[in-house]
């Protein structure tokens, strides 16, 4: 099949997402942490196929409630694969996963509802804790958050005394996403791990596992950032992961979205109407704020400050993503992509400079693969959502 004939005759709009990109990524993850069980962070895009990639290559699930710990186990991942993380479940959630996944608490709250569930059942549940911990990813103190429990308030050999049921069995650490700097992740790592130790020194106690979050980013924009150094990271956490390991008999857990799938999806929206007003030129296209989110938050984030900060999952950088125009045509213009919503902010791309399009012809936006199809609002405006189709084979955008 040529280049770009899949992106032009299935109905626009959709997201396509390549099974050959993913599993390039895992292998990555894999080779720069062979020790590791890697689990796929479902909420970063819950596509079926994807789950059922992620399990045949032998990957575990990070779920982020009881229907994503439903789906892992639907697509064949086993229940020792799969750790169920997230703040305010409910005791309902709660009693549906006991025993199809490990169980990570996030709150004094939520260990107090398994406790009490482990009672009825006359179990003992093993646990994990989400630690709020006392530092950050810049190496910083911790601030406070509404993740996990802070570390300071773990601190005790008493922190378990009103859990009798319940055995601490490992530990939850994430802090930051979409990190491209080596140095700053295996810091992060080294104290995680010493957080660790300090833990099971103070409980009497071995972990089974330590997981230590997500983190890893992808480049969104060539322009300003850099990837990865994978052959860095991968001495420098050796290094830091040997050093630790005579100490500890915990599994290491790293979570992963957007490193795992992100690249491998598009976004194919069609030009239905362009317009001039005032000397500007719009490209008026199917499904804009309603079909692709992210790239939209540019123009929110930057509406006020020049530099805004991150705030993942919602906002990265400035061009997230990188368009193409999937048709030939002669000379160029430099135009605005908009959706038909009823705000001026549903605004996909701005003074973008593309080959001069024609109604019905297509776009192409990249860096797709996550938090694309789940995070966009995909009912406003009534319109029918974009599909999402699956490419088993090798294929270019
Ligand atoms: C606890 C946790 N783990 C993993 C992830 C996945 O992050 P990423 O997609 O950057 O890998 C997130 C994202 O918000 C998260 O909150």
């Amino acid at each position: 099949m040529k280049r770009h004939d899949i992106f032009t005759i299935h109905a626009a709009p959709f997201y396509a997402y390549r099974k050959q990109v993913i599993l390039r990524q895992a292998q990555k993850l894999k080779q720069v942490f062979p020790d590791f069980e890697i689990l796929y962070s479902i909420k970063t895009n819950p596509f079926f196929p994807i789950l059922q990639t992620i399990s045949e290559f032998g990957l575990g699930a990070d779920a982020a409630s009881a229907k994503e710990v439903s789906e892992s186990r639907r697509a064949g991942i086993p229940s020792e694969r799969i750790y169920f993380s997230a703040p305010g479940k409910t005791r309902d959630e709660l009693e549906d996963v006991i025993g199809r996944c490990h169980i990570i608490a996030d709150s004094f709250h939520e260990l107090d509802l398994c406790n009490r569930l482990a009672q009825e059942k006359h179990a003992v549940l093993p646990i994990g804790i989400r630690i709020n911990p006392a530092f950050s990813m810049e190496g910083t103190e911790g601030g406070p958050s509404q993740f996990g429990i802070d570390e300071e308030q773990l601190l005790s050999s008493h922190a378990f005394d009103d859990f009798p049921a319940l055995r601490p069995t490992g530990i939850h650490v994430h802090i930051q996403s979409q990190i491209l700097d080596a140095d700053q992740l295996t810091a992060y790592y080294a104290h995680v791990l010493t957080l660790a130790l300090r833990l099971e020194h103070l409980w009497d106690t071995k972990f089974s596992y330590i997981n230590f979050g997500s983190g890893l980013g992808i480049v969104y924009d060539p322009d300003t950032q850099k990837p990865l150094d994978l052959d860095v990271l991968q001495k420098k956490v050796s290094t830091v992961f040997d050093a630790f390991r005579p100490r500890l008999q915990a599994k290491f857990l790293l979570e992963s979205g957007r490193f795992l799938v992100g690249e491998s999806g598009v976004y194919v929206t069609e030009i239905m109407d362009i317009k001039i007003s005032r000397g500007k030129t719009y490209y008026i296209v199917k499904n804009g704020t309603n079909g692709f989110f992210r790239p939209v938050m540019k123009e929110l984030m930057t509406k006020d400050q020049h530099t805004p900060a991150p705030a993942e999952p919602f906002y990265t950088c400035p061009n997230i993503s990188q368009v193409t125009l999937l048709a030939d045509r002669e000379g160029t213009e430099t135009v605005d992509i908009v959706g038909g919503l009823c705000s001026r902010y549903d605004l996909l791309a701005s003074n973008v400079t593309l080959p001069r399009a024609e109604v019905g012809d297509r776009l192409l936006f990249t860096n797709a693969g996550s938090y694309g199809y789940t995070l966009s609002p995909l009912l406003f405006g009534s319109q029918t959502p974009p599909d999402q189709l699956w490419l088993e084979h090798e294929i270019d955008i």
